[in-house]
Parts: C-alpha cells; structure tokens; sequence
C-alpha cells in the first residue's frame, strides 16, 4: 500500500492541518477589493513549519479565484526573476521589443548600454512588467506574488521589490473605476522569524510591518489525531483513535514531524505484514523519525547559530529538560551576566529559547535539547 505521508521538504501533505483561518484571512484579501489587508502578508515560522506549503496553498486559492501566480524563492536576481515571468512576447519595454529570448536583463542590458542596473531601474522595470500584465487581466483579478525565503534576499532586491509595490498599488489606485474593478496584485512573503526582524527593521521596508502576520505554530493535538486517523484509514490501513492520539503526541504537532512519524509508524506497521497501526508502531515511527528531524531541522538551526548563541545554547541544554536558571548560564559558560542577556534575549526572538518562569529559561525549539546534549 503507498505509504500517504510526506515527509518531505515543500511537499504538500495529505491534509494541510490546522492552517483554515491564514487560507480564509487571504481568500478575503483578494475578495474584498484593492486595499483589503489579506493582499500583503508575511508567513514566519521556523524549519518545517510548513511555510513554503503555505505559499504553494495560497497560490492554489489564488487560481481558483482566477488570479495570475508568480511564485519566487528569494536569492540573487530575485526582481529580475519575477519580471522575467511576467514579460510576454510583443510587450514593448522603454519602447523597446520584447523577445522572451533576451529575458528582461537582456533588454535592460541593450537600453542601458550594459551598465550594472541600479535598484531604482529595476524597480522602473518591475513596475512596467506588473502594469502591462494587469492591464490585460480581467476586472478585479490580479496577480498574486508569492516569495519563499524571504530572509534571504538580498537588501537591493527587496528596496526594489518595497518599491514596485508600493507604486503598483498606487498606479491601480488612480485609475478611474470602482475598487471593486480594480486589478489587484498581492504579495505573500514567508521568512524565517529571526533574520525577518531584522530585514522589518530597514526603513525602506517598513510597509511589510504592516502586512498582515501569521507565525505559523504548532498543530492542536486533536486536529493531529483526527487528521491521522482520516488519512491511515483512507490509505488502507486501520488505526485505532488511542493510538491515533499516541501518535499526535510522538508528533509535538509539529508539522515535519507530523509527516515523519506518520510515514514511519505507517512503515513499521507494513514490516510487520499488519494492517493496523499499534502502539509499538508509534514508537518506532517516532524513533526513526526523529533520526530524519535532526539531520533536516536541529542540525541546520544550531549551525545557523553564532558561536556566542550555541555556547549559550549549551549552557541552556546541560540539565534539559530541567530549565536553567539564568545566572547558572553565566557560570557554565564563563561569561558575564550582560552576556547572558544580551544572548538570551536575541535567541528568544530567533525562537530558540524561551522563558520558563522568573529567572530560567529552557530550549523551545523542539528537539533540540537532545540533539545538543547528543553531540557532546
Ligand atoms: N499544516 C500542516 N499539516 C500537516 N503537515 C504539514 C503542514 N504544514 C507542513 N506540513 C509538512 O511539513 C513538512 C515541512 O513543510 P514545509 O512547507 O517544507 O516547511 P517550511 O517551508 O516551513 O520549512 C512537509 O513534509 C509538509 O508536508
Ligand atoms: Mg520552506
């Protein structure tokens, strides 16, 4: 029987759970006309939250709605990308032809005599490419941007990104027809929580403070179990709503791992030539999958980390899951007591550590005590 789980990264699960009201928040957005909050909206969370799943839904709602779907990752040449999806053959650019071949770089690079483009031309450019699409459009549809990685693009392309934006709404806002009428473009960005304060923090981008946020976070447990139990029962095989439960708590409600130990569980359940999943299952499902969580999850956040925030972070996982007390941390690792404040408070905003009462703290990210007490 084809195992239903998807523990993989950016694949769309079985059932998206627990993540109803962001879809309706954004399905509003593009309903409610130009100027509608849900239009401009940023996604946080950390690895494995199901981000870039998002993304992909969102862009699946905008379809339907019969909105145009551009969806980006960001890294270098992130604007470039976006207007290079937008051209269409015979559009006329600076008055210049467009040939898909030459991409927008190439007509850039022809009308400016090669020159490196500065933000403002990119901008000028996006801007052209957006209101040239929309004017084809039919009324009130639009196009619907959608960036992936947020933290990673490079500050050049966001100003010019920021920019286009803002004078794309501004555009359409003159236009002489009914808000409704209006075409519309809206952006969805997701980003990791840390590096998107600091991005948020820029001048230029102050309008992504006002977009609308969601901190993707962790899935209720009964929404776990029920989504379990429909989709091993839909699979072909049978589970029990103990064990269904078993399984919701082996998870955290942490999406990966939702994924992961729904996969392994399944798996154990095959070997063992059953058609129901057991308890023994879970177990085995949630060990197996933890294996897979620590290469794709724990591992890729503690090496983001300075070598300041992971010494902390030792500090912090001696006696997890016993929280530590702040002033304990100072001693383990030898450092002042401003030290610690400076690190404990810039690891809570990267949502590694949170407070566990007056005076302690303890790791939230989950797994990640283990994982660092494992490497010693
Ligand atoms: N709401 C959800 N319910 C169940 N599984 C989910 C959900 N969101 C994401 N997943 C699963 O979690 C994993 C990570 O999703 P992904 O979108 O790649 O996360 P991120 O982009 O935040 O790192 C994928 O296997 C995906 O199928
Ligand atoms: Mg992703």
């Amino acid at each position: 029987m084809p195992n239903p789980f998807k523990p993989t990264a950016g694949k769309m699960p079985p059932i998206l759970i627990g993540r109803q009201s962001i879809i309706d928040d954004f399905k509003e957005g593009l309903e409610n006309g130009a100027g509608a909050p849900g239009r401009l909206m940023l996604i946080t969370g950390q690895r494995g939250y199901g981000k870039t799943v998002m993304l992909t839904e969102l862009g699946r709602v905008a379809k339907d709605a019969g909105w145009e779907v551009i969806s980006e990752t960001a890294s270098e040449g992130m604007c470039d990308r976006l207007a290079s999806a937008l051209v269409r053959p015979g559009m006329k650019l600076r008055g210049v032809n467009v040939q898909p071949s030459i991409g927008v770089s190439g007509i850039l690079n022809a009308s400016l005599g090669g020159a490196s483009f500065s933000v403002d031309q990119v901008a000028l450019t996006l801007r052209e490419v957006v209101n040239q699409r929309l004017a084809k459009m039919p009324r009130g549809k639009g196009i619907v941007f959608t960036i992936d990685e947020a933290q990673a693009a490079s500050m050049a392309d966001m100003v010019a990104l920021a920019t286009t934006i803002q004078h794309v709404i501004r555009d359409e806002d003159m236009r002489d027809v009914s808000d409704s009428d209006k075409h519309g473009v809206a952006f969805v960005f997701a980003a990791l929580p840390s590096l998107m304060d600091e991005l948020l923090h820029e001048r230029v981008l102050t309008f992504l403070r006002r977009s609308v946020q969601h901190d993707l976070g962790l899935v209720a447990y009964p929404d776990v179990r029920s989504a379990y139990i429909e989709v091993v029962r839909e699979g072909g095989l049978a589970i029990d709503s103990e064990v269904a439960e078993l399984a919701a708590e082996a998870s955290d409600g942490y999406p990966y791992m939702i994924q992961l130990v729904g996969y392994y569980m399944w798996r154990a359940a095959e070997v063992r030539g059953s058609k129901e999943i057991e308890e023994a299952d879970v177990i085995q499902g949630k060990k197996d999958a933890l294996v897979l969580f620590d290469d794709a999850v724990c591992a890729p956040l503690f090496d983001g980390l300075t070598a300041a925030q992971k010494l902390f972070v030792k500090a912090v996982a001696k006696e997890a899951p016993q929280p530590a007390k702040v002033s304990e941390i100072a001693n383990r690792a030898h450092r002042s007591a401003s030290w610690v404040s400076k690190y404990r408070a810039s690891l809570i905003k990267e949502r590694v550590v949170e407070s566990a009462g007056y005076g302690l703290v303890r790791l939230s990210a989950s797994h990640l005590a283990e994982y660092v007490q494992s490497l010693r």
